[in-house]
């Protein structure tokens, strides 16, 4: 045989590989995964109801126009079906955006750290990624990433709540960033833990997107609709952008399954909305003991908290994986804790409050 392999595109090269969170502890101890920012609850009987009934029509494709989806989040929203799209997970879909907007010679600017998909997706479409630090106080550096805009730029991802950290942005700070930013360069608001916010303060992006037609909204129904299983998010933007998403989608890409449990959980929205709230209630709960220990954590606006470990990252992983509780870690940076069930919630804070603080 050849020593000849199919030539590949230089742009992966050195491609960061995407780690999803560990399943589990790997020591056939029970063990709790807060590690992917799941929500811990089964799906709601009515949820699972209509995704088992499309499962028995899975000889065909889905709808690829997601029709019924498209109608009920335009509902739901109070925006048109023309300034809807939808893909496979919210990461699809800001793939898509990617690939609508940017290729070799172009930047795309986002906070870091921050989700760790944009460096991934970003290097895939051969576009230059610029990373602006976070503040110490881990909030987005919106001066500095405004500072950043090259005629070069293309689409600046601005993750609020940002993945790790929790930290969101407030409505004041981010209006005087979008009056900066060039009318012709992308802002991706990714509100993939939008159902958690309770501030008032920090603005819903739908509502900026409506007279700013370079913003464009993300959102998915894996956090708190609780269906990271079945891969569906969806984006808001205005004209050409949500046309562009129509064309970069992969052709039924969601399945049908996908689209009627989303319809399914928009109907059963209250029902969604109380276990959100008992998350959040769990995620005060969590936090306040976390500051009763001694911890510095920054407030947290979604499904998670951030510790800021650093050098001890390994070392906190390590030990709650022996308490029962699989975490994130990021190596030298610090650990993303998922708020679960309350079990796994209160093995996280005996770890924390047996670690030294450092
Ligand atoms: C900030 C952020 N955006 C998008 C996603 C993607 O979620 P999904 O593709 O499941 O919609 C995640 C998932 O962790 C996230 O944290």
């Amino acid at each position: 045989m050849s020593d000849k392999t199919p030539k590949l595109r230089a742009a992966l090269d050195g491609i960061p590989t995407y780690k999803p969170g560990k399943r589990d502890a790997g020591t056939g101890a029970v063990s709790y995964k807060l590690s992917s920012n799941e929500n811990p609850y089964p799906p709601l009987p009515g949820v699972l109801e209509s995704a088992v009934t499309a499962a028995s029509t899975f000889n065909r494709y889905p709808d690829m126009a997601c029709t019924g989806l498209l109608a009920a989040l335009a509902e739901r929203f109070g925006v048109p079906e023309s300034h809807l799209a939808t893909g496979t997970g919210s990461v699809g879909v800001a793939q898509q955006l990617v690939q609508a907007t940017a290729g070799p010679g172009d930047e795309i600017i986002y906070a870091w750290r921050s989700f760790e998909a944009y460096p991934i997706i970003s290097q895939i479409s051969g576009a230059t990624s610029v990373r602006v630090p976070l503040t110490p106080g881990e909030e987005h550096d919106l001066d500095a990433m405004a500072a950043a805009v090259t005629e070069r730029t293309r689409l600046i991802f601005v993750c609020t709540p940002n993945n790790p950290t929790g930290v969101a942005i407030r409505r004041p700070e981010l209006e005087r960033f979008l009056d900066r930013v060039p009318e012709d360069v992308l802002v991706v608001l990714d509100e993939a833990y939008r159902e958690f916010v309770r501030d008032e303060n920090v603005p819903d992006g739908i509502e900026l997107y409506r007279n700013r037609p370079n913003v464009c909204v993300l959102r998915t129904f894996s956090k708190a609709y609780g269906l990271a299983g079945l891969r569906v998010g969806f984006a808001v933007a205005h004209e050409p952008v949500a046309a562009a998403l129509r064309k970069t989608a992969v052709p039924f890409g969601v399945s049908q399954i996908a689209q009627d449990a989303a319809v399914a959980s928009l109907g059963n929205e209250a029902a969604l909305l109380e276990r959100v709230e008992a998350l959040v209630a769990e995620r005060s709960r969590v936090s306040r003991e976390l500051v009763a220990q001694g911890w510095t954590v920054p407030e947290t606006h979604a499904n998670f908290v951030w510790l800021r470990l650093g050098e001890r990252t390994a070392n906190f992983a390590a030990a709650a994986q022996a308490a029962g509780v699989v975490v994130r870690p990021f190596a030298g940076e610090g650990v993303r804790v998922t708020i679960g069930e309350r079990e796994a919630n209160d093995l996280f804070l005996e770890t924390t409050s047996k670690f030294p603080r450092g």
